[in-house]
């Protein structure tokens, strides 16, 4: 008989997992029959004793069969997706989506909510009212199959033991796990039944792997499970020192979203990630022979407005509004209070706190502090000046916070001065691309 008590104490007392005994559990965990402590304990137990290759194989594959796993046969392109780690700002899957979506691959994307200090894809999306993320599998497919993509989040079906592990994890520090992480983000794209996936690995101040050194060793667990499981798999790692982009919070990611789509802003740093990630895609899809041609038809796909059409399309078939791009002032919500972070001295932004930025965001509610929380989307960042900007006290705007209380105000401003550290002279530029 299993008891998960007796599961829990062996990991404790750091033994290697039986993998009929990982099974149970994690059937227990997606049948509610184990309760979110006994997930916390076992999550703290790994956290601190580890898996080792052969357990962290077998929790990703019983998490993957916790639910259904789909099958693509009638489709006349490679069904391909994209995953990152997490980061601050991280709206990449959002223009990714449509953008390979436009170069003939299908993108059926299984996406996550925010996860301790970082912002979730499915989060961004439900900031857009009536937008369904929990979609029937037949209805998933058809929007896939129809559009070449679809964005949700998971459900009863899709890796449900993930969707218990991943909320517990998020608020009992318990997320910064090489296995814990593999697992969790595998199972989700076994489910999908992919052919193929590029993962974005961010490493820096504002990631799970903040050093290069230990990015690489999470690049190397998910590419060693996914070849065990028959998918390939490409792990590119991407700089997470700085927010990603200019904006931070939910409707404020969708609101640069469309703006990128559409062609009105597209920050520098956003654009090369999200090209860089396109072309990975296409590569591993077969739908260009080299990184350059890739590249270029990501670019045509965003420059002739077909991926701004995907993306509007998708919104619609989804649930939300159908002419989101035109009006996103009448259907996203706002935020009542605007906060102005002014430069306190003369200088050059030389790092930003991105993790603490996070945190910020998390306290203002922007994300969950507890797994039952909800989370207020109006509330976000924007305006964030980049590393390397050169600043004048009482005059350069270093950001813009969107609250919906003026109490937050003075917190807003010094917590966020807080998280800047400035220099006399310019920083040196940051890579963005560390390793594709
Ligand atoms: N993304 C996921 O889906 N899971 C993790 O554990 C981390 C990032």
């Amino acid at each position: 008989m299993f008891l998960p008590q007796e599961f829990i104490r062996r990991k404790r007392d750091n033994y290697a997992l039986d993998p009929d005994q990982i099974n149970a559990f994690i059937r227990g965990v997606a049948n509610d029959t184990i309760s979110d402590a006994q997930i916390a304990a076992f999550c703290m137990a790994v956290f601190l004793n580890g898996l080792n290759a052969n357990e962290t194989a077998h929790l990703t594959t019983a998490m993957a069969d916790s639910g259904t796993r789909l099958k693509w046969n009638q489709l006349n392109g490679p069904v391909i997706d994209k995953h990152s780690t997490g980061g601050v700002g991280d709206k990449v899957s959002l223009m990714l989506a449509p953008i390979v979506a436009a170069c003939g691959l299908y993108v059926p994307m299984i996406a996550g909510r925010g996860l301790g200090h970082t912002g979730g894809t499915v989060d961004k999306l439900e900031a857009i009212p009536s937008y369904k993320t929990n979609l029937s599998i037949t209805d998933f497919q058809r929007i896939v199959c129809n559009l070449g993509c679809a964005i949700i989040g998971q459900t009863a079906e899709f890796a449900p033991a993930d969707g218990r592990l991943y909320a517990v994890r998020d608020v009992t520090a318990t997320v910064e796990n090489i296995s814990l992480i593999t697992a969790s983000i595998l199972s989700k794209k076994l489910a999908a039944g992919l052919q193929g996936l590029v993962m974005d690995i961010k490493t820096g101040n504002g990631a799970f792997m903040p050093t290069l050194e230990q990015a690489q060793h999470l690049a190397d667990s998910l590419t060693r499970v996914a070849t065990a499981a028959d998918l390939p798999l490409k792990a590119v790692i991407t700089d997470m020192n700085q927010v990603l982009g200019s904006s931070a919070g939910n409707t404020v990611e969708i609101i640069e979203t469309i703006d990128y789509l559409t062609g009105k802003h597209r920050d520098p740093r956003l654009h090369d990630v999200t090209m860089t990630l396109a072309a990975e895609m296409i590569l591993l899809g077969k739908q260009a022979l080299d990184p350059k041609a890739a590249r270029q038809k990501a670019q045509h796909a965003l420059d002739n407005g077909r991926a701004a059409e995907i993306f509007e399309k998708m919104v619609g078939a989804q649930g939300g509004p159908h002419d989101l791009l035109d009006n996103p002032d009448i259907y996203l919500p706002k935020a009542s209070v605007i906060v102005d972070v002014i430069a306190d001295r003369d200088g050059y932004i030389a790092a930003q706190d991105t993790r603490n930025i996070g945190v910020l965001l998390v306290n203002f509610k922007a994300g969950r502090a507890r797994v039952e929380d909800t989370i207020d989307p109006r509330i976000g960042i924007t305006d964030i000046a980049p590393i390397g900007t050169k600043i004048e006290k009482g005059k350069t705007l270093l950001a813009r916070f969107h609250l919906v209380e003026p109490l937050g105000k003075d917190i807003a401003i010094h917590s966020y001065l807080n998280c800047l550290t400035i220099s006399d002279t310019a920083p040196s530029p940051e890579k963005i691309i560390h390793v594709a």
